[in-house]
C-alpha cells in the first residue's frame, strides 16, 4: 500500500459524480495515484467549486510540506470536469457521489449504465443505502458495489468496499485494487444497511444530539466529555456538523427503516437544524459555528 501523497505514473480513468464534499475529496485522492479523473457536476459553477476546494486542499499540502508545488500542480492537471454524460464513455470506474437520496442515485446509475463500457464498474459512495438495489436497476449487476470513502477523503485512512451479493468476485477485487492504489486502508463489507462504520457509529451520533436537546450539558461540553473521556478525535457534535446534518438525518433514516429499530430515527433537533438550513460546516453553522 502507497501512503497518500505518493505520486504514480498515469493508471485508469475515473469518473466521480457529484461535486459536493466527497465528490472533491474522493477526485483529489484518485489524482494524488495517477488515476486520470473527470468531475461530472449539474452545472459549470458547481464544478468550479469542486475544483477550487480541490486547489484549497491542494494548497494546504504544499504548506504543510507534503507535497512539492509542481506535484500539486500535476494532481490538479490530472483532474477535469464536465457537466455532460456522453463525455464518459472510456471510464474505468464510476464513483457516485451525490446527494444521500435513493431516487437521484437510480436516475444517474441508469445514466452510467448506459453511457459508461459493460466492463466498467459502476460504484456509490452511499452511507447507508441500499446497493443492491441500484444494482439490480442495471443491465450490469455483476459490475456494481459500494465505494465508501470517509470525511475528509483526503485524511482518512479507511474505505469500505462494500460488496452486494450479486456482485461478481473480480468487481471486489478491483475495487479493492483501486482503493489501495490510492494508499487507503481497505474493509471488505456486505451490503448491509449501515455497512460496519456507520451502524455503529450513528446511534451514538444521534444519542449524542439527544442528550444536547435534553441540556444534560452544554454542546460545547458534550464534545469536551467525549474526547477527554473517551479519546476520540473530535467530539459528536463536531462531527455531525462535518458530516452535514442533511446527510446525517437521511443516513439514520435509512438506518431506522432498514433496521426496524425506532432508536435509530433522527432525534428532533436534528431535523429542525436541517429545516433552518443550519447543515453544518458545509452551510457555516449546525451544532457549532464556523468561519470560512
Ligand atoms: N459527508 C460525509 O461525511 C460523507 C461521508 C461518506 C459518504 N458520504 C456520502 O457521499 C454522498 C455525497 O455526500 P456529500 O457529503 O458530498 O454531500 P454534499 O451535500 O456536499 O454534496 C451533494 C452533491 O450532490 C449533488 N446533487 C444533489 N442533488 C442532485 C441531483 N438531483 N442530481 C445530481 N446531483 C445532485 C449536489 O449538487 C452536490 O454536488 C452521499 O451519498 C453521502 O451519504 C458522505
Amino acid at each position: 500500500m502507497l501512503p497518500f501523497g505518493h505520486m504514480n505514473t498515469a493508471r485508469g480513468k475515473i469518473v466521480v459524480i457529484g461535486s459536493g464534499i466527497m465528490g472533491a475529496g474522493i477526485a483529489e485522492v484518485a489524482a494524488t495515484a495517477g488515476y486520470d479523473v473527470v468531475i461530472k457536476a449539474r452545472s459549470v459553477a458547481s464544478a468550479e467549486g469542486a475544483m477550487a476546494r480541490v486547489r484549497k486542499s491542494l494548497d494546504r499540502r504544499v504548506r504543510k510540506e507534503q507535497i512539492s508545488s509542481d506535484e500539486a500542480a500535476e494532481i490538479e492537471g490530472r483532474i477535469g470536469s464536465t457537466t455532460s454524460y456522453e463525455e464518459l464513455g472510456d471510464v474505468d470506474i464510476a464513483i457516485e457521489s451525490v446527494a444521500e437520496d435513493m431516487e437521484i442515485k437510480r436516475e444517474i446509475f441508469s445514466e452510467l449504465d448506459r453511457i459508461c463500457s459493460p466492463e466498467a464498474i459502476l460504484a456509490t459512495n452511499t452511507s447507508t443505502l441500499p446497493i443492491t438495489e441500484l444494482a439490480i436497476g442495471t443491465s450490469r449487476p455483476g459490475r456494481v458495489c459500494g465505494i465508501h470513502f470517509f470525511n475528509p477523503a483526503t485524511a482518512m485512512e479507511l474505505v469500505e468496499v462494500v460488496v452486494p451479493d450479486v456482485a461478481d468476485q473480480s468487481t471486489a477485487d478491483a475495487a479493492v485494487q483501486f482503493v489501495t492504489d490510492c494508499g487507503k486502508q481497505a474493509v471488505r463489507v456486505k451490503d448491509r444497511a449501515g455497512f460496519v462504520v456507520n451502524a455503529l457509529l450513528f446511534p451514538y451520533l444521534n444519542n449524542a444530539a439527544r442528550m444536547a436537546a435534553a441540556g444534560t450539558a452544554s454542546r460545547e461540553d458534550i464534545d469536551i466529555a467525549m474526547k477527554g473521556g473517551c479519546n476520540m478525535p473530535m467530539g459528536p457534535l463536531a462531527l455531525l456538523d462535518l458530516v452535514g446534518l442533511d446527510t446525517s438525518v437521511a443516513i439514520l433514516n435509512t438506518l431506522a427503516e432498514a433496521l426496524k429499530e425506532p432508536s435509530y430515527e433522527p432525534v428532533p433537533l436534528l431535523g429542525e437544524l436541517v429545516e433552518a438550513g443550519h447543515l453544518g460546516r458545509k452551510t457555516g453553522r449546525g451544532f457549532f459555528d464556523y468561519e470560512e
